[in-house]
């Protein structure tokens, strides 16, 4: 669990340039707007505090991986995210066209207090993701307190969300990285029993170290998604032609064995939704049974594995859940996955969805305010469930 973190709500703000890094890495469409705002809601709480207390709002965000290219203004620039913020805060939203220079900072000394500025896409500059410590003076020299509420960053080291924190006068976490931190560390810390983690998703390479450290703590942990075709190869069950990680199938094999020491009740699928291809118009067949026919390949849990897995879901006091229990993007391979959203839904527990996939089709399903935490993190929230130390998380405990 990690340390206490001082929050924005314990400093004085008014009349300070309170510089506050937020993730608006927000998807858009071809149009370029914004097509899920999620990111951006999430950082609402903490931006409208600080306008309230009449602080000199700063906000800086990356978008995309523009690798400290500008030129690609059209792709890569927050407009589209400045335009959103101002319809959700009912204000205008200054949106300053780079994040250091001269302009930048006046732009800065103009700004009157309860007022909002938006810097451009930090990774225009190179220095952002190499952390140059010429690049964070800068952006430094642009704040009197620095807040960090990018909770989807915090696994980057990067000059905004753990560099320039050297150089400011005060620094604190917003509410969204506080909110964070106490939910996925109480799945980790002190999870209530039974707690259930349910990992989906397609490769068991990518969740590895989370499962690692799941199996010494959860109860149960149910598998989905093409993950779970590879440890079914691994135990000799057949898979058809499903993908498999062939080069996987040892550490699969070890996985398995580690779950089987410690006495956890490791569940793969008991039936599955095939197709003899992963198209949205190939016919759906539902095998009932474990082993997958020749010719077929799995593409969602089935019915009874659903059933099953949903049994324990609301029977938990804890659940936590990462990654898609099947190709859920396209209909008729998505019920796994909104079943397990529902089941989590209509479950007592303590539920917390991982960030990425699974919080897009908790979203998509409509069911974000039914769950007592959606992580806004991908890659941020399964280091922080793998264990590992966030720099922009470790930055505000020191
Ligand atoms: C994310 O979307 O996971 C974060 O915004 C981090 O983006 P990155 O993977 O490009 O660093």
């Amino acid at each position: 669990m990690a340390a206490q973190i001082r929050t924005i709500d314990q400093l004085d703000l008014a009349g300070k340039r309170v510089f506050i890094r937020v993730d608006f890495n927000v998807p858009l469409d071809e149009k370029g707007r914004v097509t899920d705002d999620a990111r951006i809601r999430a950082a609402l709480p903490t931006i409208r505090h600080a306008i309230g207390k009449k602080a000199r709002v700063i906000l800086a965000s990356h978008l995309g991986r523009p690798k400290g290219d500008p030129s690609d203004k059209e792709k890569f620039s927050l407009e589209p995210a400045a335009q959103r913020l101002s319809e959700l805060l009912g204000i205008d939203v200054i949106l300053a066209d780079d994040c250091i220079g001269d302009g930048v900072k006046k732009a800065v000394a103009d700004l009157p207090e309860g007022k909002v500025l938006l810097l451009e896409n930090l990774r225009f500059h190179k220095g952002e993701e190499a952390n140059e410590e010429s690049f964070c003076r800068e952006l430094a020299s642009l704040a009197d307190v620095w807040v960090n509420d990018a909770f989807g960053t915090a696994h980057r080291a990067h000059a905004s969300t753990a560099g320039m924190a050297r150089f400011v006068k005060e620094k604190a976490g917003g509410f969204l990285i506080q909110k964070e931190v106490e939910y996925l560390g109480r799945v980790l810390a002190k999870p209530e029993r039974p707690f259930v983690a349910i990992l989906g998703g397609a490769k068991v390479s990518d969740k590895i170290k989370v499962l690692e450290n799941l199996i010494g703590k959860a109860d149960s942990v149910l598998i989905g998604g093409a993950m779970a075709y590879t440890f079914l190869a691994a135990k000799g069950v057949p898979v058809g032609k499903s993908r498999v990680e062939q080069d996987k199938l040892e550490l699969a094999r070890k996985i398995l064995d580690q779950a089987k020491a410690k006495g956890v009740d490791f569940e793969l699928p008991v039936d599955h939704v095939c197709a003899t291809e992963p198209k949205e118009t190939a016919e759906r067949v539902v095998v009932n049974a474990q082993a997958i026919p020749d010719g077929l390949m799995g593409l969602d849990i089935g019915p009874k594995t659903l059933d099953r897995y949903r049994q324990r879901i609301l029977a938990a006091k804890t659940v936590f859940w990462n990654g898609p229990m099947g190709l859920f993007e396209q209909k008729p391979w998505a019920e796994g996955t909104f079943g397990v959203a529902k089941a989590m839904a209509e479950s007592p527990a303590i539920t917390v969805v991982g960030g990425g996939d699974s919080a897009a089709a908790v979203e998509e399903a409509g069911l974000v305010d039914r769950m007592k935490h959606v992580s806004t993190g991908g890659g941020a929230s399964l280091e922080f469930i793998e264990g590992r130390e966030l720099p922009g998380v470790k930055i505000l405990e020191e």
